[in-house]
């Protein structure tokens, strides 16, 4: 027997999907709409046994492994090289939430659950499971800690790597690795848990795993304001800070450019204040139902910055509905941007400190480049971290400005590294920006992480050609 056929003998028909129509949906990226790649074999297998099932026979063969969760990464890593000869797991059948303990404080979720299902399990025990982000509907446990993915509340409550309290793993040689403890204690050695977390699938696949629950905050005052420019908006991140502490529980940048890709082309979003601006915030605050002064310093902080000329427009959110509309303008930008099409994107962090003068900088030199270029910058500015995208001045032919992409990615990059900063804050390496990463990281880094990949994935079969 083949490989392929001892897999299919161990799965069974509900476990490998055959047909081509019905494997498109899992080789289609998120982000252009492209095939990925050229599998050998889909499969789904239904619990942890079947993947390490899967995993053992591809391990005792030499057969490449990749792991796929909800197919939101933006970064290439979930999908198939063009060989024919991969094996493509998608975890989505492991989808039980196994227990949720509200003395623990913590629910012990399979892979495949998507992120909006443990967000609503959470909220029906009175908890919080505190990550959010514009893909919940479809992103899986697996494949945010395999990104460990960030979005809007890592200001307060960190990235997904902070939600982990333990992990159930597929290790390359096919063994379950059980670390799915749900201590908030453990000085038992090195934190092995945390080496699956961002390794985006290079080092094993994710089957299951613990996480922390947090107390609700249902109280919420959101505000969408108009600020004068970066460094208004920084000064209304401390502000908002210092009346508010950690009740802050999102702080959004977006500029004007970058919003537009979302009121030009996803139906529903609307421009939530009267006359457009280069400059917006999105800024939330968060506390149990108690904290009746949040709106009050919201407020405050706001007329402040008002008076000073940082703020020059604003809304409060005064219902739910108008919260959601504000919301929307935000999370749906990057559906706007895919739409459109032609964008060349960059996830990047410096200091948030820094952030002005790093957009200043960078905006000029990208404008001496390609003169009327559109920046479409936006993101999560409490973590320095910007989503700063590009686009072919308007009307223009895009192939010029797609034929200069390696160009204007290095010089982002360049700049970012001047800035102290990062390549990749949020989405990860996957193929997308593995050169980048090649380029740019310093030797003795590269080395350490070539030494783990060596250490747990010797055959190199687990999702080759990724990250490293
Ligand atoms: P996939 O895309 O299927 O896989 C991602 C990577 O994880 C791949 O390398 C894959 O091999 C690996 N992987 C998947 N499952 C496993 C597993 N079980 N075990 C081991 N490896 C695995 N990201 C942010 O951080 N912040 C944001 O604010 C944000 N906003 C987004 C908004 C939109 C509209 C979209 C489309 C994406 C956004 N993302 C954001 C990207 C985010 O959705 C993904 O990176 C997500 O974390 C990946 O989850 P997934 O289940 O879709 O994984
Ligand atoms: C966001 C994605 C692109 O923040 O990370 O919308
Ligand atoms: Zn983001």
């Amino acid at each position: 027997m083949s490989a392929f056929e001892e897999i299919a003998a161990a799965l069974g028909p509900a476990g490998i999907v055959s047909d081509p129509a019905d494997q498109a949906p899992y080789l289609t990226e998120w982000r252009n709409g492209r095939i990925g790649g050229r599998p050998g074999l889909v499969v789904r297998p239904g619990t942890t046994g079947e993947v390490a099932a899967v995993v053992g026979i591809c391990a005792a063969n030499g057969v490449a492994v990749v792991p796929q969760g909800g197919n939101t990464g933006l970064v290439g890593g979930g999908m198939p090289d063009a060989s024919g000869t991969q094996v493509l797991l998608n975890l989505s059948r492991l989808n039980r939430i196994r227990d949720l303990d509200t003395l623990d404080d913590s629910v012990v979720v399979e892979a495949g659950c998507v992120l909006k299902t443990v967000q609503d399990a959470a909220a029906a025990a009175d908890r919080l499971f505190a990550l959010s982000l514009g893909s919940e509907g479809s992103a899986q446990i697996g494949g945010l800690i395999a990104t460990n993915a960030g979005g809007t509340m890592t200001v307060r409550y960190g990235n997904m790597r902070e939600q982990v309290l333990g992990l159930e793993v597929v290790l390359p040689d096919g063994r379950v690795w059980n670390g799915l403890r749900r201590l908030r204690k453990d000085n038992t050695g090195y934190d092995l848990r945390q080496m699956f977390v961002g390794a985006e699938g290079t080092l094993g696949i994710v089957t299951a795993a613990a996480l922390r629950l947090l107390p609700r905050q249902p109280r919420v005052e959101t505000a969408f304001c108009a600020v004068r420019d970066p460094e208004a908006a920084v000064a209304l991140l401390a502000g908002l800070r210092a009346a508010a502490g950690e009740a802050v529980t999102a702080f959004e940048l977006i500029s004007r450019t970058a919003m537009t890709f979302a009121l030009d082309h996803v139906p529903g979003t609307a421009d939530p204040l009267d006359a457009p601006a280069p400059w917006y915030v999105l800024a939330e605050l968060a506390g149990p139902a108690a904290r009746a002064d949040l709106a009050d310093a919201l407020e405050r902080v706001l007329a402040d910055a008002l008076d000073r000329g940082e703020v020059t427009d604003g809304a409060m959110a005064t219902s739910e509905a108008r919260r959601a509309a504000f919301w929307q303008v935000r999370e749906r930008i990057t559906e706007g941007r895919r739409i459109a099409g032609s964008g060349i994107n960059h996830d990047i962090s410096v200091p948030t400190s820094r952030i002005p003068a790093f957009v200043r900088r960078c905006d000029a030199d990208l404008a001496a480049m390609v003169p009327g270029i559109r920046i479409a910058n936006f993101g999560h500015l409490a973590d320095g971290n910007l989503h700063y995208n590009l686009n072919p001045p308007a009307g223009a032919d895009p192939a010029p400005f797609l034929a200069r992409k390696d160009a204007l990615t290095a010089l982002v990059h360049d700049r970012v590294l001047d800035f102290g900063g990062s390549i990749s804050a949020e989405h990860g390496i996957g193929t997308l920006k593995r050169a980048e990463l090649a380029r740019l990281k310093d030797p003795l880094s590269l080395e350490l992480m070539r030494r783990v990949k060596a250490a747990l994935d010797p055959a190199g079969i687990m999702n080759p050609g990724k990250v490293i």
